[in-house]
């Protein structure tokens, strides 16, 4: 079942090649192009969303949100706006927009295809389900010229899918050449994967950029999944929701931090959770990785983990604080996107003194692209600007010192250290440990609490209560089921 859209927009020229964009994406659209027939429509019909020109006349953009306020309270309304200097000189506000229950606020001149994006970052799991025309069988193989940036890959052995694919499938031929082996809307076909992992020994599948929202999507619904299935290994189940975090800080890298991008970063959080909370043999997989493929965007993914690793060892700790902490994770270096890349893709070591400097105002652009989102709490952002400071002073951008740095955000500082000193180094993670614990100086980074808890996730209980070094009965030994 196709999702419907009510397209409202005085310029008929646009309107219909629109609405000809969005029946060729699968919507079912009523096109109409004054404020009245609007109404009329909404009256008649039900939408999944309405997207509306802030110039509809006869029955003014206002009239009509009010009218939706009154009548329809969840309708998703996004607003169009045709000249940036309208919002600039304050004429029309995002916020007042907001209060009138406008999702979102977009700006022409823009290409039309950006409309695919505005409605699925609204969409949940269900209405990507019901969006996709879905085909009997699968449809021919095609080739594909489109540059390497366009793409993400995946692991073919971590690839998931529902019955019918939710976004084309590819696989790479040589550089800028793909075959698209899966359409949209496709019964899924083991088959044709497994023809092409074993006949051709390909490792990795593809799907465009512009599907990443989707695949986060649907991985993470399989991640909650796998999570609370006590028969999977943990390892899979680590494995699935990096695939998504990783995904997940990709997007918020490419596309910076939007409400709904936010609400998905919510549920991914979600999940981390309940991969902390529910599984004891997690501890196992946390002290022992290896081969983890690091990316740039799996780095955050690791800081998540291994944060809420230590959280979950103190008294104090609970869903809102690793939820919290775990966004926070995934946005801590967002400030990074604002860098010169030369500098943002060097390690610190390798920096000149300049560079440095530069790189040291990442916490502060963070902070500053999150700023005036609501959606983000202010813990969220006081880890994001602090994730740098160390317990002894000697970090940056306040050098803040002990109790004046947030736990919370010594915690992410000392986890983004470890997992810098694992990734870079290529050492196991019991290994990265004890280079930061034989650092004597290096370790005043850190609030000592920290330090002994981060050591606990570590400990093997199994292992110290066979080498008989710890009575059955000590605290040490109850550790690995952390309360
Ligand atoms: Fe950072
Ligand atoms: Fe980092």
């Amino acid at each position: 079942m196709a999702l419907k859209i009510l397209l409202v927009d005085p310029d008929e020229t646009w309107l219909s090649a629109a609405k000809a964009f969005l029946i060729a994406q699968s919507y079912e659209v009523s096109a109409v192009s004054n404020g009245r027939d609007a109404q009329l429509s909404l009256y008649n019909d039900k939408f999944f969303a309405v997207i509306l020109n802030y110039e509809v006349q006869n029955h003014s953009c206002m009239q009509v949100l009010k009218f939706i306020k009154v009548n329809y309270t969840n309708q998703r309304i996004i607003v169009i706006v045709n000249d940036k200097r309208y919002v600039d000189n304050g004429h029309v506000s995002e916020e007042k927009l907001q209060k009138l229950g406008v999702a979102e606020m977009a700006v022409k001149p823009f290409e039309i295809p950006y409309l695919k994006e505005l409605l699925e970052g609204h969409q949940s799991l269900g209405d990507l389900m019901a969006s996709v025309t879905k085909k009997e069988g699968v449809s021919e193989e095609l080739e594909v010229s489109m540059t390497d940036e366009n793409f993400s890959r995946i692991k073919i052995d971590e690839f998931y899918s529902s019955q019918a694919v939710l976004f084309d499938i590819y696989i790479k031929l040589k550089e800028s050449k793909y075959l698209k082996i899966l359409h949209a809307g496709d019964t899924f076909s083991k088959e044709r994967i497994d023809k092409y992992k074993n006949e051709k020994k390909i490792d990795s599948l593809y799907f465009h950029n512009s599907d990443r929202r989707k695949f986060i999507q649907y991985n993470n619904f399989l991640a909650k999944k796998l999570i609370d299935n006590k028969a999977v290994p943990v390892l899979n189940k680590v494995n699935q929701l990096k695939n998504v975090s990783e995904k997940y800080v990709e997007e918020v890298f490419t596309h910076g931090v939007k409400p709904q991008i936010i609400d998905q970063g919510r549920e991914v959080c979600e999940s981390v959770f309940k991969l902390i909370e529910g599984q004891d043999d997690l501890y196992q997989a946390l002290r022992s990785f290896q081969n983890f493929d690091p990316t740039a965007y799996s780095h955050a993914f690791l800081v998540t983990l291994y944060s809420a690793a230590i959280i979950k060892q103190f008294d104090w700790q609970s869903k809102t604080t690793i939820e919290t902490t775990a966004m926070a994770c995934m946005f801590h270096d967002i400030g990074k996107a604002m860098l010169p890349v030369e500098i943002a893709k060097m390690r610190p070591s390798e920096m000149s003194p300049a560079q440095y400097e530069v790189y040291k105002t990442h916490p502060e652009l963070g902070l500053k692209l999150v700023e005036s989102s609501r959606a983000i709490n202010n813990s969220i952002k006081q880890i994001i600007l602090q994730h740098h400071e160390a317990y002894d002073g000697t970090g940056f951008p306040y050098q803040k010192k002990g109790n004046k740095i947030l736990t919370l955000a010594n915690i992410v500082c000392l986890a983004d250290d470890f997992v810098h000193i694992m990734l870079d180094n290529k050492l196991q993670p019991t290994e990265a440990l004890r280079k930061i614990l034989t650092n004597k100086e290096g370790v005043k980074r850190y609030n000592s609490i920290l330090i002994e808890k981060f050591i606990n996730v570590f400990v093997d209980p199994d292992k110290l209560q066979k080498e008989a070094a710890l009575p059955s009965n000590s605290r040490m030994a109850g550790q690995r089921k952390v309360s």
